[in-house]
Protein backbone atom coordinates (compact mmCIF):
# COMPACT_ATOMS: atom_id res chain seq x y z
CA UNK A 1 0.00 0.00 0.00
CA UNK A 2 0.95 3.34 -0.95
CA UNK A 3 2.35 5.67 2.78
CA UNK A 4 1.49 9.55 0.95
CA UNK A 5 -2.02 10.62 0.25
CA UNK A 6 -0.55 12.79 -2.45
CA UNK A 7 -2.44 11.17 -5.80
CA UNK A 8 0.19 9.89 -8.21
CA UNK A 9 1.58 11.38 -11.32
CA UNK A 10 -0.56 11.19 -14.08
CA UNK A 11 1.71 11.84 -17.77
CA UNK A 12 -0.78 13.71 -19.73
CA UNK A 13 0.31 15.02 -22.94
CA UNK A 14 -2.53 14.69 -25.24
CA UNK A 15 -4.90 18.10 -24.89
CA UNK A 16 -8.10 15.87 -26.47
CA UNK A 17 -7.93 13.79 -22.81
CA UNK A 18 -7.83 16.92 -21.45
CA UNK A 19 -10.89 19.24 -20.11
CA UNK A 20 -9.76 22.95 -18.99
CA UNK A 21 -11.94 24.56 -16.61
CA UNK A 22 -9.90 27.98 -16.90
CA UNK A 23 -8.39 29.58 -19.68
CA UNK A 24 -4.71 29.25 -19.41
CA UNK A 25 -1.56 30.07 -20.89
CA UNK A 26 -0.10 26.90 -20.53
CA UNK A 27 4.09 27.01 -21.41
CA UNK A 28 5.23 25.27 -24.72
CA UNK A 29 1.28 24.87 -25.57
CA UNK A 30 -0.25 28.42 -25.73
CA UNK A 31 -3.75 29.28 -24.68
CA UNK A 32 -6.21 26.84 -24.07
CA UNK A 33 -9.93 28.01 -23.83
CA UNK A 34 -12.18 27.17 -20.68
CA UNK A 35 -15.32 28.48 -19.30
CA UNK A 36 -13.65 31.21 -16.44
CA UNK A 37 -10.46 33.06 -17.76
CA UNK A 38 -8.95 34.74 -14.68
CA UNK A 39 -5.81 36.07 -16.38
CA UNK A 40 -4.57 39.17 -14.77
CA UNK A 41 -7.08 39.20 -12.16
CA UNK A 42 -6.16 36.45 -9.96
CA UNK A 43 -5.05 38.39 -7.31
CA UNK A 44 -8.52 40.56 -6.52
CA UNK A 45 -10.53 36.72 -6.91
CA UNK A 46 -7.91 35.48 -4.06
CA UNK A 47 -8.73 38.67 -1.77
CA UNK A 48 -5.09 40.37 -2.64
CA UNK A 49 -3.81 37.78 -0.16
CA UNK A 50 -0.03 37.50 0.28
CA UNK A 51 0.72 34.23 -0.72
CA UNK A 52 4.96 34.58 -0.05
CA UNK A 53 6.27 31.55 1.82
CA UNK A 54 2.40 30.25 2.60
CA UNK A 55 1.57 26.34 2.60
CA UNK A 56 -2.11 26.87 1.19
CA UNK A 57 -4.73 24.24 1.04
CA UNK A 58 -6.82 24.97 -2.29
CA UNK A 59 -10.06 23.10 -2.08
CA UNK A 60 -11.38 22.53 -5.86
CA UNK A 61 -8.49 23.38 -7.73
CA UNK A 62 -10.23 22.32 -10.98
CA UNK A 63 -7.91 22.75 -13.80
CA UNK A 64 -5.32 23.92 -11.64
CA UNK A 65 -4.83 27.79 -12.60
CA UNK A 66 -5.31 29.69 -9.41
CA UNK A 67 -2.71 26.63 -7.86
CA UNK A 68 -0.07 27.82 -10.48
CA UNK A 69 -0.66 31.25 -9.83
CA UNK A 70 -0.56 31.12 -6.05
CA UNK A 71 2.81 28.51 -6.19
CA UNK A 72 4.24 32.04 -8.56
CA UNK A 73 3.17 33.97 -5.94
CA UNK A 74 5.33 32.07 -3.60
CA UNK A 75 2.83 29.49 -2.16
CA UNK A 76 3.43 26.03 -1.61
CA UNK A 77 0.33 24.83 -2.75
CA UNK A 78 -1.28 21.52 -2.47
CA UNK A 79 -4.98 21.33 -4.70
CA UNK A 80 -7.44 18.76 -3.36
CA UNK A 81 -11.00 18.06 -5.71
CA UNK A 82 -12.69 14.83 -5.98
CA UNK A 83 -11.74 12.40 -9.05
CA UNK A 84 -13.55 9.92 -10.78
CA UNK A 85 -14.25 7.31 -7.86
CA UNK A 86 -16.25 9.97 -6.19
CA UNK A 87 -19.44 11.42 -6.83
CA UNK A 88 -20.12 15.28 -7.47
CA UNK A 89 -23.08 16.39 -5.75
CA UNK A 90 -25.93 15.87 -8.57
CA UNK A 91 -29.11 17.60 -7.47
CA UNK A 92 -31.50 14.60 -7.13
CA UNK A 93 -34.54 15.92 -9.92
CA UNK A 94 -37.14 13.44 -9.50
CA UNK A 95 -37.19 11.24 -12.38
CA UNK A 96 -33.82 12.23 -13.79
CA UNK A 97 -31.61 9.34 -14.96
CA UNK A 98 -29.37 9.85 -12.03
CA UNK A 99 -26.87 6.71 -12.94
CA UNK A 100 -26.22 8.66 -16.65
CA UNK A 101 -25.59 12.50 -15.05
CA UNK A 102 -22.97 10.46 -12.68
CA UNK A 103 -21.38 8.86 -15.46
CA UNK A 104 -21.01 11.88 -17.43
CA UNK A 105 -19.63 13.64 -14.29
CA UNK A 106 -17.33 10.72 -14.21
CA UNK A 107 -15.84 11.02 -17.65
CA UNK A 108 -15.62 14.80 -17.29
CA UNK A 109 -13.67 14.46 -14.04
CA UNK A 110 -11.52 12.50 -15.40
CA UNK A 111 -10.76 14.74 -18.10
CA UNK A 112 -10.71 17.69 -15.47
CA UNK A 113 -7.87 16.07 -13.59
CA UNK A 114 -5.51 15.19 -16.73
CA UNK A 115 -5.82 19.16 -17.43
CA UNK A 116 -4.11 19.32 -13.80
CA UNK A 117 -1.93 17.28 -14.28
CA UNK A 118 -0.56 18.36 -18.26
CA UNK A 119 -0.35 21.86 -16.95
CA UNK A 120 1.40 20.23 -13.84
CA UNK A 121 4.35 19.69 -15.78
CA UNK A 122 4.22 22.33 -18.18
CA UNK A 123 4.45 24.51 -15.84
CA UNK A 124 7.28 22.56 -13.83
CA UNK A 125 4.80 22.63 -10.60
CA UNK A 126 6.41 20.97 -6.87
CA UNK A 127 1.99 21.00 -5.89
CA UNK A 128 0.89 18.10 -4.93
CA UNK A 129 -2.88 16.95 -5.38
CA UNK A 130 -5.25 14.86 -3.21
CA UNK A 131 -8.27 13.33 -4.65
CA UNK A 132 -11.09 12.93 -2.31
CA UNK A 133 -14.50 14.36 -0.95
CA UNK A 134 -14.72 17.71 0.41
CA UNK A 135 -16.42 16.51 3.05
CA UNK A 136 -14.05 14.05 4.52
CA UNK A 137 -10.27 15.72 4.29
CA UNK A 138 -7.77 12.97 5.72
CA UNK A 139 -6.42 14.24 8.71
CA UNK A 140 -2.62 13.03 7.67
CA UNK A 141 -2.87 16.18 5.00
CA UNK A 142 -1.43 18.43 7.50
CA UNK A 143 -1.72 21.81 8.39
CA UNK A 144 -2.16 25.05 6.14
CA UNK A 145 -1.32 28.43 6.93
CA UNK A 146 -4.36 29.11 4.04
CA UNK A 147 -7.16 27.43 3.07
CA UNK A 148 -9.11 28.64 -0.62
CA UNK A 149 -12.34 27.64 -1.43
CA UNK A 150 -12.90 29.46 -5.16
CA UNK A 151 -16.37 28.72 -6.73
CA UNK A 152 -16.83 25.45 -4.95
CA UNK A 153 -19.40 26.62 -2.31
CA UNK A 154 -22.17 27.12 -4.45
CA UNK A 155 -22.05 23.05 -6.41
CA UNK A 156 -22.13 21.62 -3.20
CA UNK A 157 -25.34 19.90 -1.29
CA UNK A 158 -23.80 21.00 2.23
CA UNK A 159 -21.42 24.00 1.89
CA UNK A 160 -21.17 24.58 5.81
CA UNK A 161 -19.76 21.31 6.05
CA UNK A 162 -17.60 21.82 3.02
CA UNK A 163 -15.97 24.82 4.57
CA UNK A 164 -16.15 23.45 8.43
CA UNK A 165 -13.75 20.39 6.93
CA UNK A 166 -11.41 23.10 5.38
CA UNK A 167 -11.05 25.48 7.98
CA UNK A 168 -10.24 22.37 10.36
CA UNK A 169 -6.92 22.14 8.92
CA UNK A 170 -6.21 26.02 8.46
CA UNK A 171 -4.17 28.10 11.07
CA UNK A 172 -4.24 31.65 9.75
CA UNK A 173 -6.63 32.97 6.78
CA UNK A 174 -9.42 31.79 4.68
CA UNK A 175 -10.53 33.13 1.23
CA UNK A 176 -13.78 32.15 -0.16
CA UNK A 177 -14.61 33.86 -3.57
CA UNK A 178 -18.24 33.17 -4.68
CA UNK A 179 -20.55 34.78 -7.26
CA UNK A 180 -22.48 37.75 -5.66
CA UNK A 181 -26.12 37.24 -5.92
CA UNK A 182 -28.64 39.61 -7.86
CA UNK A 183 -29.54 43.12 -6.38
CA UNK A 184 -32.61 42.47 -5.16
CA UNK A 185 -31.71 39.29 -3.41
CA UNK A 186 -29.08 41.68 -1.83
CA UNK A 187 -31.79 44.51 -0.96
CA UNK A 188 -34.41 42.07 0.33
CA UNK A 189 -31.87 40.48 2.71
CA UNK A 190 -30.81 44.12 3.66
CA UNK A 191 -34.30 45.50 4.42
CA UNK A 192 -35.10 42.01 5.99
CA UNK A 193 -31.76 41.66 8.21
CA UNK A 194 -31.73 38.27 7.06
CA UNK A 195 -28.94 36.02 6.01
CA UNK A 196 -29.61 34.49 2.78
CA UNK A 197 -28.64 31.24 0.88
CA UNK A 198 -30.95 30.96 -2.37
CA UNK A 199 -31.86 27.59 -3.45
CA UNK A 200 -31.18 27.26 -7.25
CA UNK A 201 -32.28 23.79 -8.92
CA UNK A 202 -35.94 24.78 -10.32
CA UNK A 203 -38.08 21.94 -10.14
CA UNK A 204 -40.28 23.02 -12.91
CA UNK A 205 -37.13 22.75 -15.57
CA UNK A 206 -35.06 20.55 -13.76
CA UNK A 207 -32.49 22.72 -14.02
CA UNK A 208 -29.04 23.39 -13.08
CA UNK A 209 -28.53 19.56 -11.41
CA UNK A 210 -24.77 21.02 -10.25
CA UNK A 211 -25.08 24.17 -8.77
CA UNK A 212 -27.22 24.76 -5.26
CA UNK A 213 -26.80 27.73 -3.68
CA UNK A 214 -26.70 31.54 -4.27
CA UNK A 215 -24.83 32.67 -0.64
CA UNK A 216 -24.80 35.89 0.50
CA UNK A 217 -21.68 38.12 1.57
CA UNK A 218 -23.86 38.69 5.11
CA UNK A 219 -24.29 34.76 5.71
CA UNK A 220 -20.88 33.54 4.29
CA UNK A 221 -19.53 36.42 6.77
CA UNK A 222 -21.05 34.56 9.61
CA UNK A 223 -20.32 31.04 8.41
CA UNK A 224 -16.53 32.08 8.51
CA UNK A 225 -17.16 33.77 12.42
CA UNK A 226 -18.80 30.59 13.84
CA UNK A 227 -15.97 29.04 12.30
CA UNK A 228 -13.71 30.87 14.10
CA UNK A 229 -12.36 33.71 11.63
CA UNK A 230 -12.35 36.76 13.85
CA UNK A 231 -11.42 39.34 10.88
CA UNK A 232 -13.37 39.59 8.10
CA UNK A 233 -12.36 41.57 4.55
CA UNK A 234 -14.68 41.59 1.57
CA UNK A 235 -13.89 42.59 -2.01
CA UNK A 236 -15.67 42.73 -4.91
CA UNK A 237 -14.29 42.02 -8.54
CA UNK A 238 -16.08 41.01 -12.01
CA UNK A 239 -14.59 38.07 -13.85
CA UNK A 240 -15.09 37.05 -17.20
CA UNK A 241 -17.13 33.83 -17.70
CA UNK A 242 -17.50 32.33 -21.37
CA UNK A 243 -17.33 35.71 -22.63
CA UNK A 244 -19.66 37.43 -20.51
CA UNK A 245 -18.80 39.72 -17.42
CA UNK A 246 -19.18 38.08 -13.48
CA UNK A 247 -19.42 39.84 -10.72
CA UNK A 248 -18.12 37.88 -7.69
CA UNK A 249 -17.12 38.43 -3.95
CA UNK A 250 -14.00 36.99 -1.83
CA UNK A 251 -14.17 37.31 1.60
CA UNK A 252 -11.23 36.80 3.50
CA UNK A 253 -10.87 35.39 7.06
CA UNK A 254 -8.19 35.78 9.38
CA UNK A 255 -8.23 33.62 12.75
CA UNK A 256 -6.38 36.78 14.71
C1 LIG B 1 -16.44 25.58 -10.18
S1 LIG B 1 -14.92 24.74 -9.93
C2 LIG B 1 -13.91 25.99 -9.17
C3 LIG B 1 -12.45 25.93 -9.58
C4 LIG B 1 -11.49 26.89 -8.86
N1 LIG B 1 -11.49 26.68 -7.43
C5 LIG B 1 -11.78 28.33 -9.14
O1 LIG B 1 -12.16 29.07 -8.23
O2 LIG B 1 -11.61 28.75 -10.29
C6 LIG B 1 -15.34 23.68 -8.58
C7 LIG B 1 -14.34 22.59 -8.29
O3 LIG B 1 -14.76 21.90 -7.12
C8 LIG B 1 -14.62 20.51 -7.32
N2 LIG B 1 -15.59 19.79 -6.47
C9 LIG B 1 -16.93 19.69 -6.64
N3 LIG B 1 -17.47 18.93 -5.69
C10 LIG B 1 -16.46 18.53 -4.88
C11 LIG B 1 -16.38 17.70 -3.71
N4 LIG B 1 -17.47 17.15 -3.19
N5 LIG B 1 -15.16 17.49 -3.15
C12 LIG B 1 -14.04 18.07 -3.68
N6 LIG B 1 -14.04 18.86 -4.78
C13 LIG B 1 -15.24 19.08 -5.38
C14 LIG B 1 -14.89 20.32 -8.80
O4 LIG B 1 -14.40 19.10 -9.30
C15 LIG B 1 -14.21 21.54 -9.40
O5 LIG B 1 -12.88 21.32 -9.67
Amino acid sequence: MSDTIWAPPRDVTDLEDCYFYHTMDIPGLGVVEGEWDLRGKEAAYLGNVDFNGKRVLEAGTASGHLCFSMEKMGAEVVGYDIDENQQWDIVPFHGIDYEEHIALFKRHIRKLNNGWWLAHKANNSSANVVYGTIYRIPETIGRFDVGTLGSILLHLRDPFLALQSIAAHVDQTIIVADILPRLRSRVLEYVTRARHMHFIPDAKTKAPYDTWWRISPRLMREFLMVLGFKRIEVSYHDQCFQGKTARLYTMVGHRY
